[in-house]
């Protein structure tokens, strides 16, 4: 899919890819310790929510139906004079992420359709003007963060309905012949210097009126010919600008401010597979991932990921050192449809058991082989290293471990498990019937 190409493209274009550390140049005077320190408590909590909410609920057959059947802003009205989610509760949403284990959430103040959730006074283009008649966004950041989860923002680069947002090869108007005369003539009367001082002051907006916002979540660049990067969006003033207002803030990597040290906070691996997130084992990197496919509400989507496969997205990006961001596109009347709810349930059940082996982890030392069929992940600060039995067998062996345990339980109910010497290995004596969690974690306390 064209989205899926242009992001890995911008992904492996980042400075850890391509250009030498002592080649980057800087935007700010930040240390990496002071970094760190900013980073800490996202790099602790691992696990967030991210949440795709705008019109495109409504066609609810994807948030890029706009691009991928060429609708023009006339033919769009019809979900901006509709648009009436009488069952939006931010307070029910919080309290599901909260019962997940989800520390951080981050909603899409504006997504690629250009429909603002939030009132701002450079557009009508907003949720006040609809049948909802409120800032949506003000009732999200309320409710997040009276349940003490840190609050975020999505806010898209890209902009199908602003005027002077200029035609390039994602909008739903471009070409298609993709000829310079035909981009020439589209664009005529279209003044991007227009679209950037609008999208920094409805960004200065977001970053004003809301308190502290501790993730800005921007996207996304696809620079190029007939493309859009960094100089579309004076991408370091705008950084500069967010960094002022929100000294705290941690920045995505969607800027295309890919040769600069301090250009981003952390990359944005989209949709991968858990194996593949190998190659960011000491990188700072989130994974955004859906239940199904599709960011916003899709209807008639049914390949929805099984808890199984949930679970080990999320285990399998602290074993990798990194953080998981799951998304919940919720309907048009504003609530998380049972699918969704189910899977955020389960998910939760399984964390109210073992989010000691996901808040404050990361992978385990070198020294620690990975026992088949599991995967590790290490706490640091306790010492502990826990192993997940993805395929559950009483028998597990611990290779090369003799020595280096001191006790073993399981981490759910902390019940003791026996193991033996075998050679340099350790045995583990599980019981033999499954305990009842998707996922078992052994918890060993190291020597
Ligand atoms: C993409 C998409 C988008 C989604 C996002 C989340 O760039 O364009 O629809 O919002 O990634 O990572």
């Amino acid at each position: 899919m064209l989205k899926k190409q242009l992001l890995m493209a911008a992904l492996m274009a980042t400075p850890f890819f391509s250009v030498q550390a002592q080649e980057l140049k800087h935007i700010g005077t930040e240390t990496a310790a002071q970094k760190e320190q900013r980073m800490a408590w996202w790099t602790h909590d691992r696990f967030g929510m991210f949440i795709h909410w705008g019109l495109y609920a409504m066609p609810a057959r994807h948030e890029w139906v706009k691009h991928n059947e060429r609708l023009t802003n006339e033919q769009y009205q019809n979900y901006f004079d509709l648009f009436n989610p009488t069952q939006f509760d931010p307070k029910a949403w919080a309290k599901q992420a909260k019962a997940a284990g989800m520390k951080y959430a981050v909603l899409t103040t504006k997504h690629h359709e250009g429909f603002c959730l939030f009132d701002s006074k450079y557009t009508d283009y907003k949720a006040t003007n609809t049948l909802a008649k409120r800032d949506l966004v003000k009732e999200f950041v309320d409710a997040f963060r009276a349940e003490g989860i840190k609050v975020g923002f999505y806010y898209s680069l890209i902009d199908w309905h602003h005027p002077d947002f200029t035609i390039d090869y994602v909008h739903p108007q471009r070409p298609a012949d993709n000829s310079d005369s035909a981009y020439a003539r589209l664009n005529a009367g279209r003044d991007m210097s227009k679209y950037r001082q609008y999208m920094r002051d409805q960004i200065k907006e977001l970053l004003t009126h809301y308190g502290k916002i501790d993730i800005l979540w921007l996207d996304f660049s696809y620079a190029g010919k007939n493309g859009k990067g960094k100089d579309d969006w004076a991408a370091v003033d705008l950084l500069k600008m967010i960094r002022k207002l929100q000294p705290g803030i941690i920045v995505d990597n969607r800027l295309n401010l890919e040769e600069y040290e301090d250009g981003a906070d952390f990359l944005t691996p989209e949709q991968v597979k858990v194996e593949e997130l190998e190659q960011f084992r000491g990188k700072t990197w989130e994974t955004c991932q859906t239940f199904s496919g599709s960011w916003g509400y899709y209807r008639d989507e049914n390949s929805w990921k099984s808890t199984h496969e949930l679970l080990q997205l999320l285990i399998g990006s602290v074993s990798r050192g990194g953080n998981l961001i799951l998304n919940v596109g919720p309907t048009a009347r504003g609530v998380f449809d049972a699918r969704a709810q189910n899977a955020l349930g389960n998910i939760g059940d399984w964390m109210k058991g073992n989010s000691e082996s996901i808040y404050g982890c990361t992978y385990a030392p070198t020294s620690f082989a990975v026992p088949q069929n599991s995967m590790l992940t290490y706490n640091p600060t306790t010492k502990r290293l826990y192993v997940h039995l993805l395929e559950y067998n009483s028998k597990v062996v611990l290779p090369g471990y003799k020595g280096k345990v001191k006790y073993a339980q399981l981490l759910h109910d902390n019940s003791e498990v026996k193991f033996t010497a075998d050679g340099d290995n350790l045995a583990l004596s599980l019981p033999e019937k499954k305990p009842a969690m998707e996922i078992p974690v052994v918890e060993l306390v190291l020597q």
